[in-house]
């Protein structure tokens, strides 16, 4: 059987960093394009350029490096947000604007807009983009509460003045698999001018369907897909890109859909996008949760052990995680750690290597053996420089009979600072003394341990969630020091709550946006 194929629109930067807490820094977005752009991402939706001068800065540079994957931003249905997205894109070898309007009887409400004057918008807006770029996509955000007259007529006005590519967004998760691919599939059979475009299907979560819906909709007709590596996004999330690649790629006797992502990748950009987002994957998460690829009852293990395939349909090599995983030890060198790293689909240039070694070393020197999961965490958790507030040292002395102490330096905004605080606890103590060298007022929202492998020299990844004045923020580190990787990440946490504080405080860098400003 020939295989269609099917394009794969990535939106983490986009969707997935409006998630609240998931801030990213203008390097870490230009580190997960490069990273996308490397695993085969065809269409990366890499920010909402009106929305800020950072979101603006990072879509443009994004776009001037890319290298395969088309460069896409988002914009409202407004000509200043229109020409702002094409400024930043404009210089990808391959730009889109990609222009939404809500066109369900909720959304109309909010601008205000009658049915008329909201199709004469979309005329309007759509035109305008085709006429800077012929690269366009069009979304009629709730398409899946929008009255299906109303949905074929806006539909077709999009395609009339230019859209090349028509998503349809089930905004708020409320479709089911059955429904999705009919939608699709009708709105082909029934728009004048549908057979001349590629359709998109963008799912969100809120009732754990996105993924099967996302597939449902290519049977139904729809050639691409929306969604976001492990799954982030608003609420509960949107499609997992690494679900669907997957399931395309495993169930192709009955879905016959080739995309173009190097599935070996995955693993490591998950990671890397849990880390920079400061969202911990869920354990049982599908494909890359730390339990996706773990056998825990006798007969499971009894039967991988006369044969993987009893109880696994993937092998985990397939997604970057090396099957029967060599442990590094203190004694391999930098070509046994440039292996290990291709073997895991992570390949880095000299500069990084060396890097990567350093911490490695450091490792080691802790751990008897370093295995996949480590060196994985070990990439995940590298420094930021840019950041305001550094740990430097630190001392702790905890036990039975009294309080625990914590000894601090750190550098703040370039100044060597120390602090001694007593606490209930080794970590409550560290929390006091980092509060000491840095006031702040945020509350933590969570605060959780994971172990990154087995036995009592594991490394320990630790996210906190911290919040301020409606502000989130999210920070994760891992070490073998569970007191360390928790000063980390709560210091990390603490570096975007500032970078979020200046892009929403006064002088701030965001500009009010909302869905109102149609
Ligand atoms: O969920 C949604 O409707 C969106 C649109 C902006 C496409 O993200
Ligand atoms: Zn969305």
């Amino acid at each position: 059987m020939t295989k269609d194929r099917v394009v794969i629109f990535d939106t983490t930067l986009r969707d997935g960093e409006q998630s609240p807490g998931a801030t990213m820094t203008h390097d870490e977005k230009l580190e997960i394009a490069e990273l996308l752009d490397d695993m085969g991402v065809d269409i990366i939706e890499a920010g909402f350029p009106i929305a800020s001068e950072g979101d603006f800065r990072a879509v443009s540079e994004i776009a001037q490096r890319s290298k395969n994957s088309v460069i896409c931003g988002l914009a409202r249905a407004q000509l200043p947000d229109i020409d702002r997205c094409f400024e930043a894109v404009k210089l990808a070898a391959k730009p889109r604007i990609h222009t939404f309007i809500g066109t369900s009887p909720l959304h109309r409400a909010i601008p205000n807009l009658t049915m008329d004057e909201m199709a004469d918008r979309i005329h309007e807006t759509v035109t305008h983009a085709r006429n800077l770029t012929d690269n366009v996509q069009w979304s009629p955000m709730d398409a899946t509460r929008t009255e299906w007259d109303y949905l074929c007529r806006v539909v077709e006005i999009a395609i009339k003045a230019g859209a090349s590519t028509i998503n349809i967004p089930d905004t708020v998760g409320y479709t089911a698999p059955r429904e999705s691919a009919d939608l699709i599939k009708r709105l082909i059979e029934t728009v004048p001018g549908a057979d001349e475009v590629v359709f998109a299907t963008h799912c969100h979560n809120d009732l754990g369907m996105a993924t099967a819906n996302a597939l449902a909709a290519v049977e139904g007709g729809a050639r691409q897909i929306e969604c976001t590596i492990n799954g982030l996004g608003e609420r509960a999330g949107n499609t997992a890109l690494e679900e669907v690649v997957m399931a395309l790629k495993i169930r192709g006797d009955i879905m016959p859909f080739e995309t173009n992502i190097d599935t070996k990748k995955i693993m490591h950009i998950s990671r890397r996008v849990a880390t920079v987002a400061g969202f911990p994957v869920q354990f049982n998460k599908a494909i890359v949760g730390k339990n996706a690829f773990a056998h825990e009852s006798g007969i499971h293990q009894d039967g991988m052990l006369k044969n993987a395939e009893t109880f696994e349909i993937m092998r985990p090599e397939d997604v970057g995680l090396a099957g029967t995983s060599l442990p590094l030890g203190k004694h391999s060198g930098r070509a046994a750690l440039r292996a290990k790293l291709k073997e895991l689909g992570i390949e880095v240039g000299d500069n990084q290597l060396k890097d990567i070694f350093v911490r490695f070393k450091d490792l080691a020197d802790r751990k008897k053996e370093v295995f996949d999961d480590d060196i994985l965490a070990l990439v995940s958790t590298a420094e930021d420089d840019e950041t305001q507030l550094k740990l430097v040292n630190m001392r702790v002395v905890c036990g039975t009979g009294g309080k625990a102490e914590a000894e601090l330096e750190m550098e703040i905004d370039g100044q060597d600072v120390t602090a001694t605080c007593k606490g209930d606890g080794p970590v409550d103590a560290t929390f006091r003394a980092v509060r000491e060298l840095h006031p702040n007022t945020a509350r933590l929202q969570l605060y959780q341990v994971h172990a990154v492998t087995e036995g009592t020299d594991a490394q320990a990844t630790v996210s906190v969630r911290l919040e301020e004045d409606g502000n989130i923020a999210t920070g994760q580190s891992a070490d073998t020091d569970t007191v360390v990787a928790s000063a980390k990440a709560y210091i990390q946490a603490l570096n975007r709550l500032l970078v979020r504080r200046s892009k929403v405080g006064p002088g701030a860098d965001t500009k009010e946006i909302s869905y109102k400003d149609v």
